[in-house]
């Protein structure tokens, strides 16, 4: 029997997940269907629901639902939970777990593309969403040694920096050790908030290692999309910018980055890495991240969605 893998979310039309993931599956030759399965929210729980049926195996979830699947599965690992946010279903047992693969995702493009080691360094992240909570979350992790926080709602950029700083906290030395989240022994990253403006201003970039826009700016098919969230005179040569944003490529943030002399990291990367990882919780296989990689960037240069 064919079994099925859906990617959940809405609008999706633009997705390249399907593409690639489909690629990786053909070539186990596994009689496994990834399909893009765009869900509007009063069918979300039905949707969810319908993956008990035999036939399907699990799913991806992405943009606006992340968040909203939880409660609708039986349990989710730990670091999803941290987050809050899962974009991987996977049944075991008749069991719906949920996981959240960005951060790694996130972390091999940074380590595999982008040749950055994130442990010591100082990072400036922009945007306080659901991508930015798996990103901040795998920096403190690999023990950045500062990271600022800069989004348009600054209340918003508030509540994550103290949600990490409790996880830091968390990681001090403790009598009651049986209590701490999972993973965050010894780690001691200073956590900071800045408001919008401060992205006008070369201080706030100077001694930056690396800068990670989780922001939707720039992205095809929206209003800015011919935009950068900063302008060129503030970005130091020599800094990493990692933009999460895949199409279009390169974004004007990272022409802009090119021109004064940044090294520059597409989001394709922490797409495909996200994918890989789910691909290997669905299938108990070994990800093939080249040939991944190569029909994704086939698809978004040939631009066939
Ligand atoms: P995702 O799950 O992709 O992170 P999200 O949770 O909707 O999506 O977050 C989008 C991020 O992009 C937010 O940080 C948002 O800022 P606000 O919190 O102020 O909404 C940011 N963003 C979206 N459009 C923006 C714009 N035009 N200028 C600056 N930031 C923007």
């Amino acid at each position: 029997m064919t079994k099925f893998i859906g990617l959940i979310g809405y609008p999706i039309k633009h997705s390249v997940s399907p593409y690639f993931q489909q690629a990786a599956l053909d070539s186990y030759h596994l009689d496994i269907r990834y399909e893009a399965w765009e869900t509007s929210p009063e069918k979300l729980e039905a949707v969810v629901t319908g993956l008990r049926e035999p036939r399907n195996l699990g799913a991806n979830v992405t943009v606006p639902y992340k968040e909203a699947v939880l409660p609708l599965l039986d349990e989710v690992d730990d670091l999803a939970g941290l987050i809050g946010a899962v974009n991987t279903i996977v049944k075991r047992d008749n069991r719906l777990l949920g996981f959240n693969t960005d951060a790694h995702g996130f972390l091999e493009g940074l380590r595999q593309e982008g040749h950055f080691d994130p442990e010591g360094k100082r990072v400036v992240v922009l945007g306080a969403g659901g991508a930015a909570r798996a990103v901040c979350f795998a920096l403190v992790r690999e023990k950045v040694s500062s990271l600022i926080i800069i989004n348009r709602t600054p209340v918003r950029a508030e509540t994550l920096a103290e949600t990490l700083r409790s996880y830091i906290g968390d990681s001090s030395p403790s009598l009651y050790s049986g209590l701490r989240p999972a993973g965050s022994e010894g780690l001691s990253t200073e956590v900071i908030t800045l408001p919008g403006q401060n992205l006008s201003s070369g201080e706030t970039f100077t001694h930056c290692h690396l800068i990670v826009n989780c922001t939707s700016v720039g992205m095809k098919h929206s209003p800015q999309e011919s935009k950068s969230p900063f302008d060129i005179e503030v970005i130091p040569p020599g800094v990493l910018v990692y933009d999460l944003v895949y199409n279009p490529y390169p974004t004007r943030l990272l022409e802009l980055a090119g021109k004064a002399g940044a090294n520059i990291l597409g989001g394709l990367a922490m797409l495909v890495y996200q994918g890989a990882a789910s691909f290997e919780l669905w299938t108990g296989k070994k990800a093939p991240v080249d040939i991944m990689l190569d029909k994704a960037r086939k698809v978004l240069i040939g631009g066939k969605r």
